[in-house]
């Protein structure tokens, strides 16, 4: 017999981008993550997921992620288990398949960060419980959706709201390309020839974008992208995985550096994304970084209670064993 979850598509079983979401998804996480934050913040009990086990299973290292999963999960009443790559038997050898489908059988979700975008996919595909893309070259999911939650509290909306994204067309510029489309917003990307944002994204979200209204304009000039915008957004110039390519990578990209000069371009009171770790000095100064318009610490925190909403939507609906 089909069991019930095999027969719902993949993008509700498992988070492996933005895009395969819908706008009445995201708004529904949106939703959420402000009652759990609120809930949270009010020192409300919301144990949803009590007897629930996440996995987190990291090839690259992280900071903000695996603690606000592992965090979060204990705020709601589960419980995560970190899997070391070196101690688990992925690392001498056995099959991406064999271990989705063994751990599947103890988890009741995981959170993978790889390099490979297929490994992800493999994962979702060979794992009968949730997969949720921690990271990987392609696209970093959790850190977009969180970040909509920032820059609606921030701004109040996200209707008319324009971000630029300024610097190396990367996983997290991906991830924010589609969730612009998704939600009818403006994203201007001011990234360097050779370094510019996935063909295919943003292809996709220009379909997605003429249902939505969005706008997805894809430049080369800083100074261009942050016109008018409400938000400028920076990452670092050398993803992980990329330090080989280090020496060029910070000569082509010095002209994307997000300092006071190019801030003062935008609105005025346009605020300053990064998803962190920040290199001060490379792709944003100091200054910026750590100025008045910079809304950094709350959008590392709101992490926390996206991926809250993330877990609970989720893990919630599978009891617990459910294969
Ligand atoms: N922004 C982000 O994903 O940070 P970590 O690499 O610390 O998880
Ligand atoms: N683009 C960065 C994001 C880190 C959270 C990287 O992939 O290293």
């Amino acid at each position: 017999m089909t069991r019930a979850f095999e027969r719902r598509p993949k993008s509700v079983k498992d988070l492996l981008d933005v895009a395969a979401l819908s706008r009445a998804e995201i708004e529904a996480l949106l939703t959420l993550a402000s009652l759990l934050k609120a809930k949270q913040q009010g020192g409300t009990s919301h144990r949803l997921l009590q007897g629930k086990t996440l996995g987190l299973l990291f090839q690259k290292p992280s900071t903000r992620t695996r603690v606000s999963f592992e965090a979060g999960m204990n705020q709601l009443g589960g419980h995560a288990l970190v899997l070391p790559m070196a101690d688990i038997q992925l690392s001498r050898g056995e099959s991406v398949a064999d271990t989705a489908r063994v751990l599947s059988r103890y988890l009741d979700g995981i959170v993978i960060r790889t390099y490979d975008h297929a490994t992800v996919e493999e994962w979702a595909r060979e794992a009968t419980m949730p997969v949720i893309n921690g990271l990987t070259d392609l696209s970093h999911p959790c850190q977009a959706l969180s970040d909509l939650l920032t820059i609606k509290e921030k701004k109040g909306t996200l209707k008319g709201i324009k971000i630029a994204y300024v610097g190396d067309g990367n996983n997290v510029a991906n991830s924010l390309i589609e969730a612009t489309a998704k939600m009818g917003m403006t994203i201007a990307l001011g990234c360097p020839s050779g370094y510019q944002p996935d063909q295919h994204v943003v292809d996709v979200a220009r379909v997605e974008a003429v249902k939505t209204g969005a706008t997805i304009d894809v430049g080369q000039d800083p100074y261009v992208a942050v016109k008018e915008a409400d938000v400028v957004y920076a990452d670092v110039w050398i993803s992980m995985g990329r330090e080989r390519e280090q020496a060029r990578r910070l000569k082509v990209l010095s002209p994307y550096q997000v300092n006071s000069r190019l801030v003062a371009k935008a609105k005025p009171d346009a605020i300053v994304m990064h998803c962190l770790p920040a290199h001060r000095g490379e792709e944003i100064t100091a200054e910026v970084l750590d100025g008045p318009q910079s809304v950094i610490i709350d959008q590392a925190e709101n992490r926390l209670h996206m991926q809250k909403a993330i877990l609970t939507k989720l893990l919630g609906k599978r009891r617990s064993g459910e294969r």
